[in-house]
């Protein structure tokens, strides 16, 4: 079942940040950068998160967050996806993704764009989206990583 984040998913949403970036992100970056970026538990990043427009969304599998997204309609922007390490492979991702593209088109958008992490660009290669650039993108704790500047166009 995928869901809107409530308050009381965020410290759930960020154990699944930490601990997938530290298993997944760490193949492209470097470790120091992945540990500063993960820093410590801050459930409140996503309460800092809401309030800058991005809604939340939680896929729950066996009782617990596994997977979490969130998407900017405003600035026609995919956020995040994270998958729980130990249920990637699943096709948690995929699900998620279709999710979030159904929610940009029911609120009309055309195209969704994003910076995507190093690891994940052929993800979403093999969802629609397009290298448009790299960039460097700063996390919400000040740390600077490369990515890659992603757009997807829409159906109607
Ligand atoms: C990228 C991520 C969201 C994919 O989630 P997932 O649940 O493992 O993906 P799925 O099981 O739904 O995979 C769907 C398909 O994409 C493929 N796929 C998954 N990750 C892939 C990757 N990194 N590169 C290429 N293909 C990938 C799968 O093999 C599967 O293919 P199939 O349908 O032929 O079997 C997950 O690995 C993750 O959370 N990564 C770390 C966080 C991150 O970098 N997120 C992106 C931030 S922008």
């Amino acid at each position: 079942m995928i869901r809107k984040a409530e308050k009381s998913d965020y410290e759930e949403m960020d154990l699944v940040f930490r601990e997938s970036a530290k298993a997944l992100c760490i193949r492209n970056y470097e470790t120091s950068q992945v540990l500063d970026w993960i820093g410590q538990p801050w459930a409140e990043r996503f309460i800092e998160s809401a309030n800058k427009g991005n809604d939340q969304f939680v896929k729950i599998s066996n009782g617990k967050v596994v997977c979490f997204a969130e998407l900017n309609i405003k600035n026609l922007k995919l956020n995040s996806i994270f998958v729980l390490p130990t249920y990637i492979g699943k096709g948690i991702g995929q699900e998620m993704l279709n999710f979030i593209f159904s929610e940009a088109q029911k609120a009309g958008l055309q195209y969704l764009d994003l910076d995507a992490s190093l690891n994940a660009v052929n993800f979403y290669m093999r969802n629609g989206f397009k290298k448009y650039g790299i960039s460097k993108f700063t996390t919400q704790n000040g740390v600077v990583l490369d990515s890659v500047q992603m757009r997807c166009v829409l159906g109607t």
